[in-house]
């Protein structure tokens, strides 16, 4: 029998004190996709089908529900945000030219760019009329805010893209802004249909934004440390996109005149091929930086989780506090 990892049981454990509410949110999402369109039921089946891990749904219902949400707009907003979350991977991997993600082969090799783009509009537009549908200006405002900065956050890692002395204040932006915005606003608008007064919003706001960028963080290292497999997406694509993460932030900043050269070349080529790759990891390892990039991100992670903690004591907490373990030590 194949072991379950403390990683996966946390979540499995939020997941079960949420059951009734991720289901209905599911059911909620996939009845979004409907269209005389064929294409549109189509591609948006193949991403939503192949699941995901649904974290920020889960955020926005155990948010909600720890603060005990008399309502449903909750399932409304959970839907929103993942069919945001969605759309903005449809358009990703376009720009990031990805191949795989969830296991499978991308919509846009499957169909075309177009395709993708289009569908991924289209699942934008379903998120913000499930938003309008709760009647919260306060929600359409915390999410519509997080739509445009994941795309200026997406923008600015574009303008960065080959930069080897783009600075980490730089990067830390690009990751704030094209992840942890939605981890934030997920947690906050929880907050916001559950009445929850300024302070618990706000805390709602920072337990969100410290788990979203050290989940991204995360991300950044398993990109040159983890399994393709696991992760259902490929190792190495920051690398061959001309990404410049803090693995390789840090492993520049302390490199000999000869590393040095070698991240110059390398980040000025057009593309990069797997020799490239493989010594871009060897270096990466000599300089320990995908243990300083979790040392980082376990610092964001402690953070979130003391914001929580500051929350009531509850299951739901409880389990929000481990599901911060999960992100930090998640494989995929
Ligand atoms: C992928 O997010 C995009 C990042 C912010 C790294 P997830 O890792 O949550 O992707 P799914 O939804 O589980 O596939
Ligand atoms: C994550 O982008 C954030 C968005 C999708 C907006 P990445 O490009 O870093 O994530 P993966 O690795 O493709 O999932
Ligand atoms: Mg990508
Ligand atoms: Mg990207």
């Amino acid at each position: 029998m194949r072991k379950i990892s403390k990683a996966d049981l946390s979540l499995r454990n939020l997941k079960k004190l949420i059951k009734k509410e991720f289901n209905e949110t599911d059911k909620l999402i996939k009845n979004q996709i409907n269209s005389d369109v064929n294409r549109i039921p189509k591609l948006s089946k193949h991403i939503i089908n192949l699941g995901g891990k649904r974290l920020r749904p889960m955020l926005t219902i155990s948010c909600a529900k720890m603060l005990k949400v008399r309502n449903k707009n909750h399932i409304k907003l959970a839907a929103a945000v993942e069919l945001l979350h969605t759309a903005t991977l449809l358009h990703d991997d376009v720009v990031d030219e990805s191949n795989y993600r969830r296991g499978e082969k991308t919509s846009h090799t499957l169909w075309d760019n177009k395709s993708s783009i289009l569908v991924g509009d289209f699942l934008l537009g379903k998120a913000f009329q499930l938003m309008v549908e709760t009647n919260s200006l306060e929600c359409l405002n915390i999410l519509s805010k997080a739509a445009s900065i994941i795309a200026e956050g997406e923008v600015l890692q574009l303008v960065e893209t080959n930069n080897i002395n783009i600075r980490k204040t730089n990067y830390l932006k690009i990751i704030e802004s094209k992840t942890a915005a939605l981890f934030s606003s997920a947690c906050e608008v929880g907050g916001v249909v559950s009445g929850a007064n300024k302070s618990q919003k706000k805390k709602l706001f920072n337990f969100g934004k410290n788990l979203g960028t050290a989940f991204q963080l995360i991300d950044d290292a398993l990109d040159y440390d983890g399994s393709s497999v696991k992760m259902g997406k490929n190792n190495g694509d920051d690398f061959f996109e001309g990404k410049v993460t803090l693995p390789v932030i840090l492993a520049i900043n302390s490199a000999n005149k000869k590393e040095k050269e070698f991240w110059k070349k390398v980040f000025n080529k057009k593309t990069r091929n797997k020799t490239d790759l493989k010594i871009a990891k060897k270096i990466i390892k000599e300089k320990d930086t995908i243990n300083k990039t979790l040392k980082l991100a376990n610092q964001y992670g402690e953070e979130a989780k003391q914001i929580m903690e500051g929350f009531e004591n509850n299951p739901i907490r409880d389990a929000l506090i481990d599901l911060v373990d999960f992100s930090l030590i998640r494989n995929h």
